[in-house]
């Protein structure tokens, strides 16, 4: 991320209240382009308390939320004013600038003083509950590191990359074998075992002698298949009359498990929701189903 500079410098100090309040409310992904238009028009925090209002609102402009912008220049004049053009070590002193609340405090005093303090955002709060089952009331005890600016944002990014609210990747996760949430997931999913379930169909396929084609109809009605261009599907009842034998295969679809019974007759004559698909064709409407079909078939013209 184009803050993250790692020096300690005015330069650093700029950038990292700059993301601040740009990433109040917003994710990092759209913050990025802001970010570095940002900076290349107004590259310090003295350029900044210098500037007009109605420039650095122009360059706001599409973020939202533009009390931000109002906030931040107020409070860049102040820095420089009051406190030397740095940010104040101190919570209470940064708590009293203008945008700036518990969250951007805390998460300034970490990533700027190392101070053992982390931002406690919808993504924060949902990694610890993950792994704890409940949010720590005192959160000392995570703090076992000296690395701990860099703690704080990995917890955000943790929680925005992979342990994300709906599809957590568990499965690339390093701190699983200490997960409350992860534990009781793999309990669940353990004992609720798949079942294959197998079905028996048999496929017919209308097939031109002179063409290498063969007939398709989006009319299989099936459940599972609906509305694509395959041969006539059914569930496996009777002898098929009229129709030869070429093959047996097994398809798995799902958590299905089809054992097939391949059909063909050489005809001319379609009923009328079928058309013809040359057994070669690229066509993406042909699903990777009736493909498979199609190479079986291929093998009764050589
Ligand atoms: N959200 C707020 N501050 C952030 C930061 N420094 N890194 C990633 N996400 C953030």
């Amino acid at each position: 991320m184009p803050w993250r500079i790692g020096e300690k410098s005015k330069k650093e100090q700029y950038y990292r209240i700059l993301s601040e309040f740009m990433l109040q409310q917003t994710q990092v992904k759209t913050v990025i382009p802001y970010f570095n238009r940002f900076v290349k028009k107004i590259p310090s925090l003295k350029s900044l308390s210098n500037s007009n209002e109605k420039t650095v609102l122009k360059l706001w402009e599409g973020l939202g939320y533009y009390s931000r912008a109002k906030n931040l220049h107020k409070t860049s004049k102040i820095l420089i004013k009051k406190y030397n053009g740095q940010i104040p070590e101190n919570y209470k002193q940064l708590k009293e600038l203008p945008g700036i609340g518990d969250y951007t405090a805390s998460i300034l005093l970490a990533i700027i003083y190392n101070h053992p303090r982390i931002g406690l955002d919808g993504n924060v709060k949902r990694v610890l509950s993950r792994i704890f089952n409940t949010i720590p009331e005192n959160l000392n005890s995570l703090f076992k590191t000296k690395r701990n600016g860099h703690l704080a944002e990995a917890l955000m990014e943790f929680g925005a990359l992979i342990c994300k609210p709906k599809d957590p990747n568990c499965y690339e996760c390093r701190v699983k074998n200490a997960c409350a949430y992860f534990s009781t997931e793999s309990k669940k999913s353990y004992s609720k075992k798949i079942k294959i379930k197998l079905k028996n169909y048999d496929i017919f396929c209308y097939l031109n002698k002179n063409n290498k084609q063969m007939a398709l109809t989006k009319s299989n009605n099936l459940g599972f298949l609906t509305k694509l261009n395959l041969p006539k599907i059914k569930e496996r009842y009777k002898k098929n009359k009229g129709w030869k034998f070429l093959c047996n295969y097994k398809n798995f679809i799902s958590n299905k498990k089809l054992d097939i019974n391949l059909y063909y007759k050489f005809s001319s004559q379609i009923p009328s929701q079928y058309n013809w698909y040359s057994l070669n064709e690229k066509n993406e409407f042909i699903p990777s189903f009736t493909k498979k079909i199609f190479k079986r078939v291929l093998h009764l013209y050589q």
